[in-house]
């Protein structure tokens, strides 16, 4: 038996997708179990780069049953999209399951998600107005119409027009904007429910008997640790539970059932959206991670915020997971510069934080205290084994695993697949 959760140890964009498409040929399912089309994880394979924001990055191999879990929410008309531009790739996708029991985006929430923004002004969240907030707002006051509804139309209309009776009001009292009629909805979900119904399936039974059968199961996090909705920097956070744990709600399946816990980290980090962000760097030095690193949102194309790697945020991200391996991602993006600062601990008001500050305030307004270390100057893509790294590489990867205290499994050293050095990882014979 093998349950492996994947999770993002810091603000999302980690390389989630790269590392799960790298490991993906090892196990039977991959299954997202939150968050929805705010996600946008790359993967390059066989020459092809894809953009997933709803289906799974195993989707590339035919062994692979993807399933998108109960704890995502799902925009129908983007999950056909997707699905119809990866058929026009080539791949396959009759055999995802999707399930019955995951929540709707409807599209007063993408409205709903804008307005909110909007109302912000300076204080908005900086979401990527996919209306993932407003989705999961309607699951927790229970009014939220789920995939299982399209598959009866009275029902579907029935919930629709209760949800559209509070909604409207709001559209059109609070926000001024225009309403909708149950019809107008109807006429445009209802067929999208024909093409999704052959792959509607009670899929926390379906992993649990693949568990029981021995079967590798690996669970896709999106988002990150800190974009948590209970352990992130909220209110700057998603509005589900990205950790570890949350593969356990999302997937349905107990705790007993997860082997090993992999955290994936950049060698430096970034944040799209508003919040605090200790080490952001708003010098050249911020601007060289976000050229060479590429730092552009893959779902909303906003340039990312760049920092230094922060070690408080890691040691955090190892608790509230649960982490067994940490993955670096892009650490051939700090290959030319001299020295590389490393966030060992927060300083605020003469206080000295080795662990994340409780109160929002104080980290909002922590500065942190860094230890720096030499850089390697050196180009690290071709490197395929920890001992081909240049010292000053190595040094970096083993002071990150001192902080952390888990084993640095993989090192990505550059975006495709085969850029990567395998430290810890038994493959499936
Ligand atoms: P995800 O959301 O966690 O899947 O990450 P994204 O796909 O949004 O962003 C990660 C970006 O970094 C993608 O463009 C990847 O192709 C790229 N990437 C992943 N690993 C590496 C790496 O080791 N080096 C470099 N240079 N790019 C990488
Ligand atoms: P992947 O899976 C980075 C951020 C948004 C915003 C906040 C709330 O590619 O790592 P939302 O639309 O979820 O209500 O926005 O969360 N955010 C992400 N940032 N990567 C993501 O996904 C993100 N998904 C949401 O920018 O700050
Ligand atoms: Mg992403």
């Amino acid at each position: 038996m093998a349950g492996i959760v994947l999770v993002g140890a810091q603000w999302g964009d980690e390389g989630k997708g790269k590392i799960t498409d790298l490991i993906a040929d090892d196990f039977d399912y991959v299954v997202r179990f939150q968050g929805g089309n705010n996600a946008g994880h790359t993967v390059i394979h066989g020459g092809r780069t894809l953009k997933l924001h709803l289906i799974p990055s195993g989707i590339m191999y035919p062994h692979i049953t993807p399933v998108i879990g109960n704890g995502c929410v799902i925009d129908p008309k983007v999950l056909l999209e997707e699905m119809d531009r990866l058929e026009e790739d080539g791949l396959t996708t009759h055999r995802l399951l999707i399930s019955c029991n995951a929540h709707l985006i409807m599209p007063y929430h993408r409205d709903l998600d804008g307005a909110s923004e909007r109302r912000l002004g300076k204080l908005e969240i900086g979401t990527t107005r996919r209306g993932i907030g407003p989705a999961y707002m309607d699951k927790a006051s229970r009014m939220g119409l789920r995939v299982q509804d399209l598959t009866d139309e009275h029902i579907f209309r029935k919930k629709l027009e209760a949800a559209l009776h509070e909604k409207n009001d709001i559209l059109g009292k609070v926000y001024g904007l225009p309403t909708y009629t149950v019809d107008q909805i109807a006429e445009e979900y209802l067929p999208y429910a024909e093409r999704i119904k052959p792959h509607i399936a009670e899929t926390s039974s379906v992993i649990n008997r693949a568990l029981e059968a021995d079967q590798w199961v690996l669970f896709e996090g999106a988002q990150g640790t800190l974009l948590d909705l209970d352990h992130g920097t909220y209110p700057f956070v998603t509005s589900s539970s990205p950790v570890a744990g949350g593969a356990c709600v999302g997937a349905g399946v107990g705790p007993r059932k997860i082997d090993r816990v992999l955290g994936i980290a950049k060698a430096y980090i970034t944040r799209v959206g508003s919040g605090p962000f200790p080490t952001e760097l708003d010098d050249e030095i911020g601007t060289h991670l976000i050229e060479v690193g590429h730092e552009y949102g893959t779902t909303t194309g906003r340039e990312r915020r760049a920092g230094w790697y922060d070690a408080v945020i890691i040691k955090y991200a190892v608790e509230v997971n649960g982490l067994t391996d940490l993955i670096i991602t892009k650490l051939d993006v700090l290959s030319e510069l001299d020295t590389i600062k490393v966030c060992v601990a927060y300083e605020h008001e003469g206080h000295r934080y080795n662990s994340l500050p409780c109160h929002q305030t104080v980290f909002h307004h922590s500065k942190p205290i860094y230890e720096e270390v030499p850089g390697w100057r050196e180009d690290i893509t071709g490197c395929r084994t920890f001992e081909e790294l240049p010292a000053a590489a190595r040094e970096y990867i083993s002071f990150i695993e001192d902080l952390a205290e888990v084993p640095v499994a993989m090192i990505a050293v550059g975006p495709s697949r085969e850029q990567t050095i395998m430290r810890r990882w038994e493959r499936r014979l």
